[in-house]
Parts: C-alpha cells; sequence; structure tokens
C-alpha cells in the first residue's frame, strides 16, 4: 500500500466527558457520576422536558453556572488537542459529545458539538438558536418569534438526533486516525463511529482512557491513564513520529 504523506493524513478525535473530569466537570457513568445522582429520563428527554420544564432548566442552570466558574478552565488534554489541530499538517475534526465548550476556549476551531452547547438556546417553536451565558425559565421568550415558554437548552437528549452527523461521517470515511477520548462508549452513534471506522477505512484506531471500557478490544491501541497525561504524550508521539 502506498503511504500517503502527513500532509494529505487525516485525523478524527471523539472526546466525551472523561477529557474535563480534571478541569472539575463531571462525568456521567462514574460512580460519582451525574447519572448516578439524577434520573437521565428526567432531564435528558424531550418527554422529560414536556412534564416539568422547571427541573430540566434547573439542571442545565446549575451546569451551566458551574461550566462559568472561574475555577473551571481547559486542562492540558484540551490543549494537547488544540496544538495537534495547529501544528498536524493534514485535517483533523474534533468531534465532541461534551457540552461544555473547553475545547474552544483551549483553541480548537474544527470541532463538531455532537450533542449541543450547554451556552446555547433554541427555540422549540422556530428553531431560532442563540447564545445563552444566563440562566434559562419557562418565562423566557424568543427574540425571533416572540413565543414564551418555548426556549430550551440547545442540547441533544435521549431519542432527539445528535447535531453534524453527515460532516461526522463523511470525516471518518476518509480518517486515517481515530481518536476516542474519555468516553464510555455506551451512547449511540458516538459508540458506533470506532466499528464504522473499522469497517470502511483502513485507519488506525486507539482508544485514551482512564481504564478499559466494555468497546476496548475493537481498538487497535489502547492507552490507560488520566487524560492530562496520556493525551499530551500521545499528540506529542504523533506530531513527532506519526502513528
Ligand atoms: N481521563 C480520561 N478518562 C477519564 C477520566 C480522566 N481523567 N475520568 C474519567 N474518565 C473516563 C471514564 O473511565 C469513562 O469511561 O471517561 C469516561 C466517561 O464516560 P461517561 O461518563 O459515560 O461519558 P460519555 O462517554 O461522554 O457519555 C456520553 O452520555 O448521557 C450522555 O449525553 C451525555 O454526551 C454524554 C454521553
Amino acid at each position: 500500500m502506498v503511504q500517503r504523506d502527513a500532509g494529505e493524513r487525516r485525523i478524527v478525535i471523539l472526546t466525551g466527558a472523561g477529557i474535563s473530569k480534571e478541569s472539575g466537570l463531571d462525568t456521567f457513568r462514574c460512580a460519582d457520576g451525574i447519572w448516578s445522582r439524577v434520573n437521565l429520563e428526567d432531564v435528558a428527554t424531550p418527554e422529560g422536558f414536556s412534564r416539568n420544564p422547571e427541573l430540566v432548566h434547573d439542571f442545565y442552570n446549575a451546569r451551566r453556572a458551574k461550566l462559568g466558574d472561574p475555577a473551571v478552565v481547559p486542562n492540558a488534554g484540551h490543549h494537547a488537542l488544540a496544538r495537534m489541530e495547529r501544528e498536524w499538517p493534514g485535517d483533523v475534526l474534533l468531534v465532541t459529545q461534551n457540552i461544555d465548550d473547553l475545547h474552544e476556549r483551549a483553541g480548537s476551531s474544527n470541532l463538531m458539538h455532537m450533542h449541543g452547547e450547554l451556552n446555547k438556546a433554541r427555540c422549540a417553536a422556530c428553531e431560532q438558536v442563540v447564545s445563552w451565558t444566563m440562566d434559562l425559565s419557562v418565562s423566557d421568550a424568543c427574540e425571533r418569534c416572540g413565543s414564551v415558554g418555548r426556549m430550551r437548552p440547545h442540547v441533544v437528549w435521549f431519542g432527539e438526533m445528535p447535531l453534524a452527523m453527515d460532516v461526522i461521517y463523511d470525516a471518518l470515511n476518509r480518517c486515517d486516525l481515530f481518536m476516542s477520548i474519555g468516553t464510555s462508549g455506551n451512547v449511540y452513534p458516538a459508540a458506533g463511529f470506532v466499528s464504522h471506522v473499522r469497517m470502511y477505512t483502513r485507519a488506525h484506531t486507539v482508544q485514551l482512557n482512564l481504564e478499559p471500557t466494555s468497546g476496548s478490544t475493537m481498538f487497535a491501541e489502547t492507552v490507560l491513564g488520566p487524560a492530562t497525561d496520556v493525551v499530551p504524550a500521545y499528540v506529542e508521539r504523533i506530531l513527532s513520529r506519526g502513528w
């Protein structure tokens, strides 16, 4: 097989809650994770929002406030991925399941938030998406259509279609390296990206995670450890030697 040079080699990186853990944000499925305290059907489904919008707003308002805490900043893992995008001569697409903004604060720009963004709100009546860093409530009005009580967090709930899937699958179909970082691999479609890449490309696949996951055997390579250690080390390796 003819090796393409680095300038033509494409990298797709998937991140999950684990990369933001050392920045002070909770994961979902760790022993102390969000879903150990909160019922996901209540706060992360369209049905939960219909039943009790105040509860859903309280949940995301608290997470938005936490994200605004000055102590919550990008860590060495986020910075290393921004460095990868700056220094790798080929395309680097970062796909995150996270709704925090720590990747962009670290400097990543070719970034897809497939599960939406905490600092945005959307009108369920007219679909207008707006920047939203304050609390959101049932009395807020849409600035575009004027509907009251239809503003919702711009996040993808269980049962809803993740965002930008056409762009993401296009990049997966053409990638040469697929990296999965800090995700338990429990939620589809992201959990299926590694098998998709293996089926349709000859890409190298690597998982970087604190601990093995049920999908670890799908990856050609697994590196275990905290994201602030293993991500900068892996990025350094790729930039100096490739894979
Ligand atoms: N460094 C690296 N990995 C870590 C760290 C760390 N410091 N801390 C925890 N992890 C790993 C955990 O071992 C776990 O495998 O991160 C993973 C986090 O998994 P989840 O909590 O399931 O988070 P995620 O995979 O992002 O969840 C996917 O589920 O409910 C939803 O919509 C939500 O986007 C989220 C989706």
